[in-house]
């Protein structure tokens, strides 16, 4: 079987017509809980999957930017000093912008030479897998390295939300970027959106015999339009009205008086995220003292709370949940931004499976497209391969 690695660098080749100078990766991830807390300054507990993407580099002589893929014909050249956000479109808004924020964080670009990049990638795009998140931090990560720059990887992760707000135009938080850059094997990344102080928790699904089955609705979704940003803005303005300047300053205590001040809809969408940060503590907790088999219900309670209060499920979503657990799953939830992409199952090993046969003919009887389910292992972050 040829390596991605190998098929990378001879893209490389035969696109720029030299040897790369070296290849650098970064995985896409998982959001085990904690929903929408990330720009709230709340918590959240994603994990680096075992899909990635690998990239080749070269630096050149001159200050030309080019970029090219696996997934898109196109070559995108771009001079160094035409670097802006409003000449980045399509998919190469996403490397490209973060040479540009790297720029916001201190690099100074008119110093730097330029690169040839090529890109491959085995992250499921429009899944909720963060395939946008995959490229943004291995570019960082190598443009860190090779304009020497310096950054730690925090600083990296900032970069990367920088290059999905202004270049990309999604206005999405921290946790993505940071999944990605400080995952570990076998674990999941517990991290404060507000300090960006991240610990490593351990997940032990194998030792448990558990596997995390990914069920990807083939629903597509996009954080750049539409709800994702209407979400955010109701957030917004329940902490204006309740006198914070981020929902991570209201508690379970404080929502019966939040009740009082909110319209009805506003105070559904602060109480997900209120117990949602809850429920991430609760986690992180409860795979600390008893393990993961003792996760499920605070994985359906999140589903739930997503699905009623913040209403970003999708039927899709909804029957993949409740067909999982109730043919065997511990528990289950939609992952990431919500309005398509996937669900995740926390499944004995056993009855995996079972559990997809069953899926698929809930799908078909529904008349919903075939989902794709697969097994995900938490990895390492992103690296210099
Ligand atoms: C998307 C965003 C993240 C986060 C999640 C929801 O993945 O990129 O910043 O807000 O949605 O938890």
């Amino acid at each position: 079987m040829t390596d991605i690695r190998d098929e990378v660098r001879a893209g490389f080749a035969e696109t720029f017509g030299y040897e790369p100078s070296g290849l650098w990766s970064a995985p896409g991830r998982v959001n085990l809980i904690g929903e929408h807390t990330d720009y709230n300054e709340g918590f959240v507990l994603p994990f680096a999957i075992n899909r990635r993407t690998i990239l080749a580099l070269g630096l050149r002589s001159d200050r030309m930017l080019r970029i090219a893929s696996s997934f898109a014909d196109e070559l995108v050249e771009l001079d160094l000093s035409e670097l802006d956000t409003d000449n980045l479109h399509g998919w190469s808004a996403y490397p490209l912008g973060v040479a540009w924020a790297l720029g916001e964080h201190g690099a100074d670009l008119a110093a730097v030479p330029g690169f040839d990049i090529f890109i491959d990638s085995d992250v499921p795009v429009g899944a909720g897998l963060s395939s946008s998140a995959a490229i943004e931090s291995a570019v960082a990560l190598a443009l860190n390295d090779v304009w020497h720059l310096g950054l730690d990887r925090r600083t990296l992760a900032r970069v990367g939300q920088l290059a999905e707000n202004k270049a990309v135009g999604a206005p999405t938080g921290i946790m993505d970027q940071s999944a990605s850059l400080l995952g570990e094997t076998d674990s999941a990344v517990f991290l404060d959106c507000r300090t960006l102080e991240s610990e490593v928790v351990d997940l032990g699904f194998a030792a448990a015999g558990l596997e995390l089955l990914i069920i990807d609705t083939g629903v597509s979704h996009s954080h750049a339009t539409g709800g994702y940003a209407d979400r955010r803005a109701s957030c917004e303005l329940g902490a204006k009205l309740l006198g914070v300047t981020s929902l991570r300053e209201v508690t379970v205590d404080d929502l019966p008086r939040a009740r009082e001040v909110l319209d009805e809809v506003t105070f559904r969408r602060v109480r997900h995220i209120v117990t949602e940060n809850e429920r991430v503590l609760d986690t992180v907790r409860t795979l600390r003292e008893k393990g993961p088999r003792a996760i499920g219900d605070l994985l359906d309670a999140s589903h739930r709370s997503m699905r009623d209060d913040f209403e970003i499920s999708v039927p899709e979503l909804d029957l993949a949940v409740e067909t999982a657990t109730m043919n065997g799953a511990l528990g289950a939830r939609m992952t990431g931004g919500g309005f398509g992409g996937a669900a995740i199952a926390l499944v004995p090993t056993d009855a995996v499976s079972r559990l997809q046969v069953a899926i698929d003919g809930a799908f078909a009887e529904h008349g919903f497209g075939q989902p794709d389910t697969f097994v995900v292992s938490a990895a390492k972050g992103a690296s210099r391969d």
